[in-house]
């Protein structure tokens, strides 16, 4: 069981529960409305779980002022298919063979599968946002598809480059991650209705979260527990991509570290532990905590004008449950 994750389903879901369930169900349908080649490979990717922390996201940011309760839902199951088209890919990308406690697309079939049919789901969760019938929300979808894969291609194209600038990472985590916390929250918003400035707050809210919800998840690959999490840890370090805690030691020690040995070396086993050990003995699980606190400041401030509901008070709980996940 994932930390925490009671809290998050009983009582921050609460409040859109039944739509969640609706979405749970449409992902569900999938294998039975498509080709039967594809059967197999949808049924397992759509079982595999996961939080669903973005569709619930989309789903509270609808939930502010009257609305068609269908829009939300497609939109909401759209952001769910294109984070699970975003993982097939990443763990492509990553060498990653555990994903949601089993074996990822790319380990199981092959890396070619894993491509084209994450390809296939990227542009199945288009089609659900058509149905939404909006175009800004249909160009604010495409938009963050390009930011996402911008974001990894910026995270290889840098893999083992020691030289890395705190804007390059903030730029780097703001589009592989943030964009899509923000458009999770923005078209939410806008197709549940709400007036112009609440949409901007509740995208700002996105953005901040999913800044914070990356920080977390880098400090999980650095001291988290990989049968906990159904994914390995240590592995971004073995990929030669720099995170919070690891820019930080970077930083503390420009001369004395293991870092640039490891990348070196290209993952040599001992430089690892050394690295995860160094990062263990020093203040920098602190200092990652105080930088994820400041973002998670920001996305409840962003809320300070948005009228009092559950939605709201769901939202305002979700970063103390993104905190102590990695606490
Ligand atoms: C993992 O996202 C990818 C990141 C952006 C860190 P989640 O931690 O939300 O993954 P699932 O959906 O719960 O499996
Ligand atoms: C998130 O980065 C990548 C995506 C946006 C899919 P990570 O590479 O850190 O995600 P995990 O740790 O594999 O889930
Ligand atoms: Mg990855
Ligand atoms: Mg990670």
């Amino acid at each position: 069981m994932l930390k925490g994750l009671d809290e998050l389903t009983a009582t921050i879901y609460a409040p859109v529960q039944s739509q969640l369930s609706q979405v749970e169900e449409r992902l569900r349908d999938l294998p039975r409305s498509n080709p039967d080649h594809l059967e197999s490979l949808l049924t397992y990717a759509l079982n595999s779980g996961g939080k669903r922390i973005r569709p619930a996201i989309t789903l509270l940011a609808s939930d502010f002022y009257p609305h068609d309760p269908e829009k939300p839902l497609v939109m909401a199951s759209a952001v769910e298919l294109l984070h699970l088209a975003t993982l097939i890919h990443d763990d492509t990308v990553d060498n990653s063979d555990l994903r949601r406690g089993r074996a990822t697309i790319s380990h199981k079939w092959d890396k070619h599968v894993a491509v084209l049919f994450g390809d296939f789901l990227f542009a199945t969760s288009a089609t659900f946002v058509c149905d939404t019938n909006n175009v800004r929300v249909i160009r604010r979808f495409s938009e963050t598809i390009m930011d996402l894969a911008s974001g990894e291609l910026m995270e290889y194209l840098n893999a083992f480059n020691i030289e890395q600038a705190w804007d390059l990472y903030h730029d780097r985590i703001h589009r592989k991650t943030a964009s899509l916390f923000c458009t999770a929250a923005e078209t939410g918003a806008i197709l549940g209705g709400a007036p112009e400035p609440q949409i901007q707050a509740l995208r700002n809210y996105g953005s901040n979260i999913g800044m914070a919800f990356q920080m977390v998840d880098d400090l999980l690959d650095v001291q988290g527990d990989s049968a906990e999490l159904g994914k390995p840890v240590g592995n971004d370090l073995l990929q030669g991509v720099l995170t919070l805690p690891t820019i930080m030691l970077l930083e503390r020690y420009p001369k004395d570290n293991p870092i640039e040995a490891l990348f070196r070396d290209r993952g040599e086993d001992g430089k690892l532990r050394q690295t995860l050990d160094m990062i263990k003995n020093s203040g920098i699980v602190a200092e990652c905590f105080e930088v994820i606190r400041e973002y998670c400041d920001k996305a409840t401030r962003s809320l300070d004008d948005l009228p009092d509901c559950d939605a709201r008070r769901s939202l305002l709980a979700l970063p103390g449950y993104i905190r102590e996940r990695s606490r």
